[in-house]
């Protein structure tokens, strides 16, 4: 299946302004994310992802409400290693929306527009880890049923998803490379505490 991010979808995010990070937000865009996730190292990846040499400057975008940030989501650059070359693709990653914000929409229309400017920068495929619940409904499919190999053993199979965009070939198939940052700051799959 492919994104269908086209149109909008109809959401009770009224009010709601989808729009690129400013550099002078950093402040605000930590403490969203830091209560969207409860923690502070989702927000130390995503300022990692932002400052990386060949990072995906201007792919984090927010949601702001009565002038104030409620939500926000980032694309990074990483590779899938196709047979014949490294394909350059994006990673979804973070995706938060305050608690008292969240259920309205907010969410969605964060990664309707993520994806709508995946398709504008020319990215033919989209990765996250998540749950298949919620990232079905934006055309995301679950990344191993269509030839990809996840990253880490660690990353439970249904989590793993991907959408394929209008610039995607078939030959672009392979495992998926994390950037350096995920690694650097341990965010790839699920930890077992008691192993
Ligand atoms: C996940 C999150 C971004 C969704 O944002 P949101 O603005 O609440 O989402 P929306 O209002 O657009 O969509 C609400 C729908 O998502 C569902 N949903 C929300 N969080 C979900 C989750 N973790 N798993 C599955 N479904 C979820 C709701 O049940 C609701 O479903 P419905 O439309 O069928 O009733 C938000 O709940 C959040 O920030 N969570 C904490 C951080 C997090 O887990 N981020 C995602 C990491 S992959």
């Amino acid at each position: 299946m492919s994104a269908r991010p086209t149109a909008p979808s109809p959401t009770h995010a009224d009010g709601v302004t989808i729009r690129t990070q400013r550099p002078g937000e950093r402040p605000e865009v930590r403490e969203v994310i830091t209560r969207s996730f409860g923690t502070a190292v989702v927000a130390d990846l995503a300022e990692a992802l932002q400052d990386a040499p060949a990072g995906a400057a201007g792919l984090s975008f927010v949601a702001e409400r009565g002038g104030r940030l409620v939500g926000h989501v980032q694309l990074s650059r990483s590779w899938v290693d196709a047979p014949k070359r490294l394909v350059e693709v994006l990673v979804l990653s973070p995706l938060g929306v305050v608690p008292e914000c969240q259920r309205q929409g907010v969410g969605s229309r964060l990664v309707e527009h993520a994806l709508r400017e995946a398709i504008r920068v020319g990215a033919p495929l989209v990765f996250l880890e998540g749950s298949p619940r919620y990232y079905s409904r934006f055309g995301f499919e679950t990344a191993s049923r269509r030839g990809f190999t996840a990253p880490s053993a660690r990353i439970p199979d249904a989590a793993f998803q991907v959408v394929t965009l209008p610039r995607h070939e078939p030959w672009m198939t392979g495992a998926l490379v994390y950037a350096e940052q995920f690694w650097a700051l341990d965010c790839v799959g699920l930890r077992d505490p008691n192993a």
